[in-house]
């Protein structure tokens, strides 16, 4: 079985077995506190609630699947059969004061998505108002701490216009929408799906409704990292203390074909590896494109060196060959440029530039792990690249990084600070230089380990998500859709997209109303060169205005690609952007 599952289903079976009372949410609303009481095997012999659960199903049948005679007995048995011997179901008593005014439970787990059915949301009693919204909101919450619930899922019939009402005040969208007919069965009458010319004359909607985030980023887990992890956990010690690590930065070697990798606590590091392994000290300059995450340029300070910020290209949002040879001055020692959100950048123009000026190529790879350039993968082109496995990223761990060279004398100092300047020369633990501890945990780079050997898989979801966002989007005159360059392959880690100057709402006020459709895009990065420690302490070196990157920093957007999205997720956030900024 999947490891994920029999750790899901393994909990609920030991909560359904504890006496009644020990699983409870502790929950408050407005000033009144209130109780989540799990059912328990238990529960069946307990009068009180037996009674209870027959009234209100009597009374809330008509919304109910099928209609039939409620009895105590059948009740009892339904929550036994039903309820408490179902593995993936479980069912809460909405309790204040002692008082017991309706349930709420979680049932149907899809393993693969990591979601489940919201379920049995009952009111029994005429309650306080919003006590069932925010029950619905605990339980929710409590699937996602204990059971790692990622979304929800619930039907609901078109009629039941207070339900709707409730759902969509919890987050939840129409997915799809079945028309059901009324048929007899068993003496009583159940509800099921309409053939194409169906007769019967009791109609109505079920509606399907989801309350899925579409996530900006996030990983795909399968069973494969829950085992790697589980193993990082059982055999990363003794003997066995850094196996994955190895394994790691052998199978990064491997699949981007280098000689020399590191494997780094975050990617941040293995810039600054980068820049202290060529010898950057004060006094250097580095030319650096203005448009990236901070970490860029604070590797390059770190060193005491200062970054020399210039413009982008406009069509792939990378460094700008043309404002490097602008920028080049006898003391540039190196060319820092990043695959901003997996879209290469002009590496032959770039090397070209560095060959003649003679300096140092870092190629700030974070995001851009599969994305490659004429055929070769990025990263590999200059004299380093550093990879991040940070959570948002394409292969994650949460924190982690690799940095990575085909030259043995960089790779050996840099090896040399990633380990606090130890060699051993003279003794065990002699250090010969001050130096850092910067390598990863082995915990981490099992995980990280299971996400690379999936690598070919998760760039090719990624892909796809672009696809998606490029059928509906392509043709559509408000924006530009940033695609990849002829003869560049893009891993699109974040797919991105410029509003046009027509378009009358801010990109914040844009992206505020996306967020209230459940929808987390992101804006696109700040100038660097503006921020204050670079505005104030290195005024002397901000020499270029850098208008494209200035407009992308106002204008810019980064679409929802994480891995869970679906072709519908997609379709919701184009005709969302679509509707919003028409
Ligand atoms: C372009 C770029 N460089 C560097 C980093 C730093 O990576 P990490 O968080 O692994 O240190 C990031 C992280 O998002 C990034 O996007």
């Amino acid at each position: 079985m999947n490891l994920l599952k029999q750790v899901i289903l393994n909990k609920i079976e030991k909560y359904k077995h504890l006496p009644y009372g020990t699983v409870i949410i502790h929950a408050k609303h407005k000033k009144t506190k209130y109780q989540l009481f799990l059912l328990t095997d238990e529960s069946v012999k307990n009068k009180t609630i037996i009674n209870l659960l027959a009234k209100w199903r009597n009374h809330h049948q008509k919304w109910f699947p099928s209609q039939f005679k409620v009895t105590k007995e059948g009740t009892k048995k339904w929550l036994k059969e039903k309820v408490i011997e179902v593995p993936d179901r479980l069912l809460f008593m909405i309790r204040v004061n002692n008082k017991y005014l309706g349930h709420v439970g979680l049932f149907r787990f899809d393993f693969d998505n990591v979601m489940c059915e919201l379920d049995n949301i009952v009111r029994g009693e005429s309650t306080i108002p919003g006590i069932m919204t925010s029950a619905c909101l605990e339980i929710m919450n409590w699937g996602k701490q204990k059971l790692g619930i990622k979304w929800y899922q619930l039907t609901t019939s078109s009629d039941n216009i207070k339900a709707v009402q409730l759902y969509q005040r919890l987050g939840f969208r129409e997915v799809k929408r079945v028309l059901m007919v009324q048929v007899k069965k068993n003496g009583g009458t159940e509800w099921v799906e309409a053939k194409k010319n169906h007769s019967e004359k009791m109609t109505r909607y079920h509606l399907v409704m989801i309350n899925k985030k579409i996530a900006f980023a996030g990983p795909s887990i399968t069973e494969k990292e829950v085992e790697y992890a589980v193993e990082g956990v059982i055999s990363g010690f003794y003997e066995t203390y850094d196996q994955h690590a190895k394994k790691l930065e052998k199978a990064i070697a491997d699949f981007l074909g280098v000689k020399y990798t590191i494997a780094t606590h975050c990617c941040t590091l293995a810039l600054h590896l980068a820049c202290a392994a060529i010898g950057l000290k004060p006094g250097d300059e580095v030319i650096c494109t203005d448009f990236s995450w901070i970490a860029t340029a604070y590797s390059i300070v770190y060193t005491g060196a200062t970054p020399v910020f210039v413009d982008i290209d406009p069509d792939t949002w990378c460094i700008d060959p043309k404002a490097i040879e602008k920028a080049v001055t006898k003391k540039t020692k190196a060319i820092m440029l990043v695959h901003t959100f997996g879209y290469p950048a002009d590496m032959d123009e770039i090397m070209r530039i560095a060959r003649k000026n003679n300096l140092k190529v870092i190629e700030d790879a974070a995001p851009a792990l599969g994305a490659e350039y004429k055929g070769k993968k990025v990263g590999t082109i200059g004299d380093i690249g550093c990879f991040s496995f940070q959570g948002a990223k394409v292969t994650v761990t949460g924190e982690g990084g690799i940095f990575v060279t085909n030259d043995k004398k960089i790779y050996e100092k840099a090896l040399m600070l990633a380990t606090m300047g130890r060699t051993d020369s003279q003794a065990v633990f002699w250090s010969d230089s001050v130096g850092y501890q910067y390598t990863i945990s082995n915990l981490s780079a099992a995980l990280a380990l299971a996400q690379v050997e999936r690598i070919d898989e998760l760039v090719a979801k990624k892909r796809q998500i672009f696809d998606w966002y490029y059928k509906r989007l392509k043709d559509f005159d408000r924006i530009k859709l940033i695609k990849e360059k002829k003869g560049y392959k893009s891993n699109y880690c974040y797919p991105s997209m410029l509003l046009n100057d027509d378009v009358l709402i801010s990109r914040e006020e844009l992206l505020k109303k996306l967020r209230g459709l459940n929808i987390h895009a992101r804006p696109a990065f700040p100038n660097m060169g503006q921020f204050p420690p670079f505005k104030n302490e290195f005024k002397s070196k901000l020499k270029f205005e850098n208008p494209v990157a200035t407009k992308v920093a106002k204008r810019g957007i980064c679409l929802p690609a994480a891995a869970n999205l679906t072709e519908d997720d997609v379709l919701f956030v184009c005709n969302s952007l679509k509707k919003i900024v028409s």
